[in-house]
């Protein structure tokens, strides 16, 4: 075991990864490896709140797994893994849900918009679905959590449970995770819609670049992005969130300040900024999506990754479960 601080982090394995997943995640996840002890995961439990088609669910999960490595996520640096594999999570949920209040779990603003959206079908694990992030988080006793905004509540949750826990055992059965405010990464906006987050289960194909989209495809989008009529090609999020959107793709993408982009474009239209990004785009997107394809045909090395992942959480996992289990008075020898 390292002494580096823990950082845990997951993605639903649904719709399709996004280069706002990219940018705002999955590239602090890179930089992480190196200065924390990280664990990645694809986290198929929670997708199954929403109805999955299982060939599809089975195929997305390889599919992610193949994007995050070829994004830079090594396996020798950082635990990779699907938590359907390790039990500790579903073990740890149910333990976590006697600790839980049914009003806790009713304020989630989540909850309330997805039982909104999903009035045929809103069931006990979506209700439930912040418990079992929290197991997600509890379990590997993470000191820091990279979440988006929408997260934030989730992880409130998680760090009252881990301190309602340690306060009724009267031991420090949790680490109490901390939220991780990253240094570097934007929120990528959407094309169509720049006041909304890029989201990679966007029923609109038009607002998201998706890290598999091919170049034409990519081009097309972005021409079509949404701008604004001064013509200056300036960054201001409030008066110009579309431009603001652009530029801050251009930034990721290219690995260049904004202020270095605003001054080479003064004096430029904005056909010329789009057409100048969606080079830059692809440029980026092409060798990833090469990596992509090499991972993705090595079906033996994914299923040796994912074996990996799989053992090095679940070790990890157990000294937690034991704990807690005996603390709670279950009886040993199981
Ligand atoms: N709920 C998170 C999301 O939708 C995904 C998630 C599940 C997660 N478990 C986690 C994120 C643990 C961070 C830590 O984005």
């Amino acid at each position: 075991m390292s002494d580096k601080p823990v950082v845990l982090s997951g993605i639903q394995p649904s719709g399709s990864l996004t280069l706002g997943n990219y940018v705002g995640a999955i590239k602090n996840w890179v930089a992480l490896q190196n200065s924390h002890d990280c664990l990645f995961a694809l986290v198929d439990m929670h997708a199954i709140t929403v109805r999955q088609d299982p060939a599809a669910l089975r195929e997305r999960c390889h599919e992610f797994l193949c994007l995050y490595l070829a994004l830079g996520l090594d396996p020798d640096r950082a635990t990779l893994f699907v938590q359907s594999h390790v039990s500790g999570h579903a073990q740890l949920a149910w333990l976590l849900n006697c600790h839980t209040s049914m009003g806790e779990l009713r304020r989630m603003t989540q909850f309330k918009e997805k039982a909104g959206t999903h009035t045929d079908n809103v069931n006990a694990g979506l209700f439930d679905y912040p418990v079992l992030m929290a197991a997600d988080i509890l379990l590997y006793q993470a000191d820091a959590v990279p979440v988006g905004d929408d997260q934030k509540q989730h992880l409130e949750l998680a760090r009252n449970l881990a301190e309602r826990v340690n306060a009724r055992t009267g031991e420090r059965v949790f680490t109490v995770p901390e939220p991780f405010i990253p240094e570097v990464g934007a929120r990528v906006m959407r094309l169509g819609d720049p006041t909304a987050k890029m989201s990679k289960s966007d029923d609109v194909p038009a607002n998201s670049i998706y890290l598999l989209d091919e170049p034409k495809t990519v081009t097309k989008k972005i021409k079509r992005a949404v701008t604004d009529s001064d013509g200056e090609i300036r960054y201001d999020e409030a008066q110009k969130p579309g431009l603001s959107n652009l530029l801050s793709i251009y930034s990721a993408v290219a690995d260049r300040p904004i202020a270095d982009l605003e001054r080479d474009y003064a004096g430029f239209g904005y056909g010329r900024l789009k057409g100048d990004l969606a080079e830059a785009v692809v440029a980026f997107l092409e060798p990833l999506q090469k990596r992509y394809a090499e991972f993705s045909a090595d079906r033996a090395g994914l299923a040796d990754i994912l074996a990996r992942g799989a053992k090095a959480a679940s070790q990890r996992a157990e000294p937690t479960i034991e704990h807690v289990y005996r603390l709670t008075g279950f009886v040993p020898g199981g």
